[in-house]
C-alpha cells in the first residue's frame, strides 16, 4: 500500500476517534455490523423488542392535526421563507414581549431528516437560530456521527420563542405554536422525524410516555417515521444517556439507508 494511502487511513481514523471521545469521553462503543434489514425488518425488529420488553403499545394511529379553527393567511404559506416571514412578528402568547429573536429553525428546506427540539434557550434567543448553544454543539456532533451535516437535515423547535429563564413550554404556548410546526413538516415533507426529548416527543405524538417506553420503538408521524431519544441537554447532564442515544441514532441511520435505496 502506498504511503499516502495509510496516512490518509490513519488521518481519518484519527479524525474518527477524536470525535467518539468528544461525544462519548474515553468509552468506545463498539456497533455489530449488520447485514442490510430491510426497512420492514427493522420495524418488526423494534416491535418484537418491545414486545419482549414489556413497553407500552406502540402508537399506530397518528395523533389528529390540530388546526386551529380560523384559517389564517400563514397557512396558504407556499415554501418555508414564505412562512418564516409570514409569522415572524407573532404575539400570540405573552413569549413575543420577552423574546430578543423569533427562532424559525434553519437547515435544508428539502431535508430528508427534521430533528425537533423543545424551545429556544439564551444564545438561541440571541441569534435566531435553534440549537447554537452547547447543548445545539453536542447535537451536530451526533448527526456528524451518523453522517448527517447540520445543514443536510432540518432543524426546529416545538416553541419559537424563549421562555424565560429555559422553563418548559405551557401548555398554551404550545398549543398556540404548534400549528407553526405542523406547517412546517407538510411543507418540507421530511423522511424521517427525531424528536430530542420528552417535550418534542410528547407535543407531537399526543402521549405522554416515558422516554425509556418512547425510545423503544418507531412511531408514526402522519406517515412519518418518528424517533425519539434524549435531548442533548440532558446528555451534558447525565452521561450515561450518551451510549443509548448513539444506539437511537444509529437505528434512524439504518431506516434511513433503507428508506433511501427502497
Ligand atoms: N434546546 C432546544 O430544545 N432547542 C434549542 O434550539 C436549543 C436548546
Ligand atoms: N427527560 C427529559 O425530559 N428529556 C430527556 O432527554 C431525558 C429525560
Amino acid at each position: 500500500m502506498p504511503e499516502s494511502e495509510i496516512e490518509k487511513i490513519l488521518s481519518d481514523a484519527q479524525t474518527f476517534l477524536k470525535q467518539e471521545q468528544a461525544l462519548f469521553g474515553n468509552t468506545l462503543y463498539h456497533e455489530k455490523k449488520i447485514t442490510k434489514p430491510s426497512t420492514a425488518a427493522i420495524v418488526e425488529k423494534v416491535e418484537r423488542t418491545e414486545s419482549t420488553m414489556a413497553v407500552k403499545k406502540k402508537i399506530e394511529t397518528p395523533a389528529p392535526v390540530k388546526k386551529s379553527p380560523i384559517i389564517e393567511e400563514w397557512n396558504s404559506a407556499a415554501d418555508i421563507v414564505d412562512l418564516n416571514k409570514q409569522i415572524c412578528n407573532c404575539m400570540k402568547c405573552a413569549l413575543g414581549k420577552t423574546r430578543t429573536k423569533f427562532v424559525f429553525g434553519v437547515g435544508n428546506p428539502n431535508a430528508d431528516l427534521m430533528v425537533i427540539g423543545e424551545a429556544p434557550g439564551a444564545d438561541e434567543d440571541a441569534q435566531g437560530i435553534p440549537f447554537v448553544g452547547r447543548a445545539g454543539q453536542l447535537l451536530t456532533k451526533i448527526l456528524e456521527a451518523i453522517q448527517f451535516k447540520r445543514e443536510d437535515v432540518y432543524i426546529a423547535n416545538i416553541l419559537k420563542c424563549r421562555p424565560p429563564n429555559n422553563r418548559k413550554p405551557n401548555p398554551d404556548e404550545v398549543e398556540q405554536c404548534e400549528p407553526y410546526l405542523i406547517k412546517q413538516i407538510e411543507l418540507i415533507k421530511p423522511k424521517l422525524i427525531l424528536c430530542v426529548g420528552l417535550t418534542a416527543a410528547h407535543t407531537l405524538l399526543k402521549t405522554e410516555e416515558s422516554l425509556t417506553s418512547l425510545r423503544a420503538s418507531v412511531h408514526n408521524y402522519h406517515g412519518v417515521p418518528t424517533f425519539v431519544t434524549y435531548h442533548p441537554a440532558a446528555l451534558l447532564r447525565n452521561p450515561n444517556w450518551k451510549k443509548p442515544t448513539w444506539e437511537d441514532v444509529q437505528k434512524l441511520r439504518k431506516m434511513y439507508d433503507e428508506l433511501k435505496t427502497n
